[in-house]
This record gives structure tokens, sequence and C-alpha cells, in this order.
């Protein structure tokens, strides 16, 4: 049966600036986003049924011809059914067949989604959005639809802002929404460890209302202001950092706008920054997204590993798994193509 499996790398923000308003209601964004290496796994498998007309209804078979989808997770508070951002993504390249492939017969039959989850969830680092970037990395290449990367991109941008990114991955300027990216130089392979309260969620729709509610004063007007923010950011000091590779420098600059309305609402993720600040090998810290994620950026993969145990000593709370890591130079993978439709 054909199937591939995939890697969906999770994401952090080392920049996130809230620039304005937009007219659809979203946050005109300047970001810099970065793959790292935990990641989700997802196999794809599609079983196609009968061709048309060569199987009988029955019983057993009451509509030979037919889409379903069906998603396993081994995380208990990921939904498996069609709320799910994987699920809507093969959904999603199903309904527009015909829109990218012309008169070919549109694939009926049956697919599969199963994703194990080590990202956790609801922790703003893009879990979720990378499942679906994977999804349709992955049924682009079953269905053999011949999708050119800008053309997945432009589907992701349908079912979530950040989505687009975790296709391609890397060290990347995001703006509009989000969903216009321009790749930077990469990051080099920062040694990270990642902080987040195991119960803890935050909603990214809170934040940003939230940010709004209380910055609003602040937003830029006009699109001339807009590219003026987002210039400072494509040619300003954190880009240069990053082109030098120097986690010390690239540490100098880190962002984060929402952390303003995430860290008052929440003191122990506060304290969970501060407690990385406090840590003599953490050479920068800042919650990721919307959070409640906190990375620390270490000079060795050695002093990340110190960071983990100390921090855990520190706070001594069975709540809080950490976990160390590594920017990544790239974003989903396709791992073991087995077949090809
Ligand atoms: O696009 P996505 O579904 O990830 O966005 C979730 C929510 O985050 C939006 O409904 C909106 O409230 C907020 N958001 C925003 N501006 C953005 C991205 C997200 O206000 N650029």
């Amino acid at each position: 049966m054909p199937t591939c499996t995939l890697a969906a790398p999770a994401k952090i923000n080392l920049y996130l600036e809230v620039v304005g308003d937009r007219p659809d209601g979203f946050h005109e964004l300047v970001m810099v986003m970065q793959s790292v290496a935990l990641a989700d796994g997802i196999t794809v498998t599609f079983e196609p049924s009968d061709p048309p007309g060569t199987t009988a209804p029955s019983p057993d078979h009451p509509n030979p011809e037919h889409r379903s989808i069906t998603l396993h997770c081994d995380h208990p508070e990921v939904p498996t059914d069609a709320t799910n951002l994987a699920h809507r993504a093969a959904a999603l390249l199903w309904g527009q067949w015909s829109y990218y492939c012309g008169d070919r017969p549109v694939p009926q039959g049956h697919v599969t989604l199963t994703i194990t989850k080590n990202i956790p969830v609801g922790a703003g680092l893009a879990g979720g959005s990378t499942n679906a970037a994977a999804v349709l990395v992955g049924l682009n290449h079953l269905w053999d639809m011949g999708l050119a990367v800008s053309e997945i991109e432009h589907l992701c941008a349908k079912l979530g802002s950040d989505i687009p990114f975790c296709v391609q991955g890397g060290t990347v300027l995001a703006l509009g929404r989000g969903e216009v990216l321009e790749s930077m130089a990469p990051a080099g392979p920062l040694a990270l460890v990642l902080a987040k309260y195991r119960s803890l969620s935050v909603s990214t729709p809170w934040a940003y209302g939230s940010y709004r509610q209380q910055f609003a004063a602040t937003y830029v007007q006009g699109s001339a202001e807009v590219m003026v923010h987002q210039e400072a950011v494509r040619s300003g000091p954190l880009a240069a950092a990053i082109a030098t590779g120097e986690p010390s420098q690239i540490c100098q600059h880190l962002h984060n706008d929402l952390e303003k309305v995430v860290l008052p609402a929440h003191p122990n993720v506060a304290a969970l920054r501060d407690a990385f600040a406090a840590q003599p090998e953490v050479i920068g810290t800042l919650m990721s997204g919307s959070g409640p994620t906190v990375f620390a950026v270490c000079d060795s993969p050695a002093a990340a590993e110190t960071v983990r145990q100390a921090v855990a000593d520190r706070l001594q709370d069975p709540d809080l798994d950490l976990w160390v890591t590594h920017a990544l130079p790239h974003g989903v993978t396709l791992q073991t193509p087995e077949g090809n439709g």
C-alpha cells in the first residue's frame, strides 16, 4: 500500500514583533522563525478503493467510490476528527485536486494519517501546523501531484498563518500574517533547551487579542510604515548576527512582543524564563510564539544538557517538561518513500 513517513519539526521564534492590524482581522507581524530538531513523526498511507464501476455496492462496501480520512495519534489531547489541522490538510488537498491536476482522475480510497507526537501541544512551537504541512508534502508525493513548494505553501496558508513556514523551514523572515517568507542565512546549529509546563497551554487568539487590547495605540498605520519595520529586521542587527552564526551575537537581539501579555498572565512562565536566565551556561532566553514554551540558547549540546538538569533541579516541578534540542536548517522531510500511488 502506498505509504510515506515524514519528520515534522517544531519551530521557535527568535523574533516576533506585532507591527499593526490588518484588514483581514489578523496582525501584521515581523518574525524570524527557526526550525528545531524536536519533531513529530507522520505516516501517510493511501489505500485506493477499486476503480469506479468494478465493485458492486454491498453491505461491506456500500460506496465503492469514496474518499475517507482516518487519523491516529498517540497523544490523548490531540483531536483525531476533522478539526485536526492534519485531517483538514488532507481534505483540502483532495478538494483542490482538479485545480492542480485538471482532468486526471481524482484518487478514490482511504487516507490514514498516523502522528507520533513528540512536540508538546498548545505550546507555541507550531506542533499542529507542522503536522499539516507534512500531510500536504506526503500526499503530494503519494498521489504524484507534482506540486511545487510554492503551491504547497499557498495551500498551507489557507489552513493557518505559520504553516507555510513549516514546509521548508530553516531560518526564515516571516512577514504579513506569517505566511510571506524570505529565507535568511541559516542560524547554525544553535544548542537549545525548551521548557513547558505540561498542563499549561496558551490560546493564540487570546494572546493576540490581549495584545491588541493593551497595545493597539502603538500599532503603525499604513503599508509604508509596515515596510519600515520589515526592513529594520531584514537588514538589521539580528539578521547580521545570524549571518555570523555566533550564538552570543544572535542572543543579543532575541525579542517577542507577546511576552508582554503572556508572562504577566502566567507568572510561572515568567519564573521559568528567569530560571533559565540565571544559569551561567545560558546566553539567551525567550518565550516562543504565543507561548507558553520558553527556550534557552547555549554554547554547546553539553551546556544545554547541564542547563536542562539544573533547571529541573531548581524548579522541582513534576509538571515541567524539558527538552535538549538544536536548530535545524530545514523543515518537513520525507523519510521513507515506499510507493508512488
Ligand atoms: O492563522 P492561525 O490560525 O494560526 O491564527 C490563530 C489566531 O491567532 C488567529 O485567529 C488570530 O486571532 C491570531 N493571529 C493574529 N495575527 C496573525 C496570526 C495569528 O492575530 N498574524
